[in-house]
């Protein structure tokens, strides 16, 4: 990785250090400056990591730039036409696309894991009837880490498989038990003789009363959603994954807190948030009104869905979802959808608006999916956990590489300190 010939050269009062640059296979160069304070006895200071590196990877590529999203060198677009969920979870945890017959395998695995403990079917129950089902998924995948403890020995890399397993087989389950929870129904357990996508939907819209039949145009549209969301390089819950799991900590509570940071609106709430910022424009006469206050300084107010950390040309993921959400309104017969007539007018508007453009604001993966998700009949609150579940590969993927790494330490980030220097303590009465 280091090309010794191709330093750079930091000068601090007078005396300079050599810096070794890391070539990467994609991307732009990397200084490393791991042993800067050592020598030079200084800290870098870069709130919000935007020119850090916090880790060598070999699964995701962003080139915010160019739109790009590679997944192990295959681009997004691709996976999400021709591939399917299960094929990039493992081409995600194991960096290569499966023969035929080691997919047959692995999903045979995922498969005979779906269920989940039934003691933890009365942990669900201690939950309020109207918790947020982020709430009790945070709740009860940190629980796993208390039902399924034969598995929780980071340093066994047999045991960080099956946990991989566990937690890629389980989280639909739980996402769907934490929806039926929700709204009073009984949970329904996972049918082995569906697809990933088509139990997941089963598990959620079934009733014991009635029989339900999963429509497969849905399915592969659910499929294309858990595609779109399963891994995107070092972002903040990833990251939070990463650095939990840096200190050896049980890998359940580790993606419970990848979860917990997902649930913000900056990331992975943005889902439920837009479409209720959409609902609540409601008309396309209003999105000027609206337009105006993402604008406004003075206002917080900001287009959901619009945005990102590393895309500034478009986001990838976008392009297919705005594609599903019309084949998925088409397939239901949902014409003139008036949140969709509202997502595009107001993607045309903040696309031909200075602001947005001098920023580089486009519609991001957040846009359009819950104008499908709604579709399909899943209410705003389920859409964060839709986005967890199929995030759990990148987590776990991210999780695992992270063992093998030689170069792998707790994460303990400085910090540019800038309040009181020692003072005596003061007792109360003559404060
Ligand atoms: N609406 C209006 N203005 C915006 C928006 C927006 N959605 N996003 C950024 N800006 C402005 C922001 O006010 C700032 O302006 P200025 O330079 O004048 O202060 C400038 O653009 C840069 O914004 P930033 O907050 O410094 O950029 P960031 O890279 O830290 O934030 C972001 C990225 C995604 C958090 C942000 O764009 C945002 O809050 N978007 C809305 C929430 C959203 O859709 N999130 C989903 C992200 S994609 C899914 C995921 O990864 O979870």
């Amino acid at each position: 990785m280091t090309d010794a010939s191709n330093t750079a050269q930091l000068t601090i009062n007078g005396k300079s250090y050599d810096l070794p640059v890391l070539s990467p296979t994609a991307g732009p160069d990397v200084l490393d400056i791991r042993k800067l304070y050592a020598q030079a006895g200084v800290f870098t200071y870069d709130p919000g990591y935007t020119s850090t590196a916090s880790c060598d990877s070999t699964i995701t590529f962003i080139d915010g730039d160019e739109g790009v999203l590679l997944h192990r060198g295959y681009p997004i677009g691709q996976l999400a036409e021709k591939s399917h969920y299960l094929e990039v979870c493992y081409l995600l945890l194991y960096g290569e696309l499966p023969t035929a017959s080691a997919l047959e395998d692995f999903e045979d695995r995922v498969t005979r894991h779906t269920m989940v403990h039934e003691q933890m079917h009365n942990f669900f129950r201690g939950f309020r009837r109207d918790a947020h089902p982020m709430a009790t998924m945070v709740g009860v995948v940190g629980a796993m880490s208390a039902f399924y403890a034969d598995s929780a020995d980071v340093n066994d890399p047999w045991q960080r498989e099956v946990a991989s397993i566990r937690m890629i087989a389980k989280l639909p389950t739980i996402a769907a038990m934490a929806y039926k929870y929700s709204i009073g129904q009984p949970f329904v357990y996972p049918r082995n003789d569906l697809d990933y996508a088509s139990n997941f939907l089963n598990m959620c819209f079934s009733v014991p009363a009635e029989n339900y039949q999963v429509d497969p145009i849905l399915s592969r549209a659910m499929d294309r959603i858990f595609t779109l969301h399963a891994d995107h390089e070092q972002n903040a819950s990833t990251s939070t994954v990463r650095l939990a799991s840096s200190s050896g900590a049980n890998p359940f509570a580790c993606i419970a807190a990848g979860i917990a940071c997902l649930w913000g609106p900056a990331h992975g709430g943005a889902n439920q948030a837009c479409l209720e910022m959409l609902k609540e424009i409601g008309t396309v006469d209003r999105i000027p009104e609206f337009i105006a206050r993402a604008k406004d300084k003075d206002d917080p107010f900001r287009l959901m869905g619009f945005g990102h950390r590393v895309y500034k040309n478009f986001d990838p993921r976008a392009t297919v979802m705005k594609q599903s959400a019309d084949e998925v309104l088409d397939l239901l017969g949902i014409e003139d959808n008036p949140i969709l007539q509202v997502a595009k007018e107001l993607e045309k508007q903040a696309l031909d608006d200075p602001y947005f453009a001098e920023k580089k604001l486009f519609p991001n993966v957040d846009f359009y999916s819950g104008i499908i998700l709604e579709a399909m009949g899943f209410p705003t609150s389920m859409f964060t956990p839709i986005f967890a579940l199929s995030r759990t590969v990148g987590w776990i993927s991210q999780w695992k590489e992270q063992f093998s790494d030689p170069a792998h330490k707790i994460g303990r980030p400085r910090q540019l300190y800038r309040g009181e220097t020692q003072r005596d303590y003061v007792d109360v009465e003559n404060r």
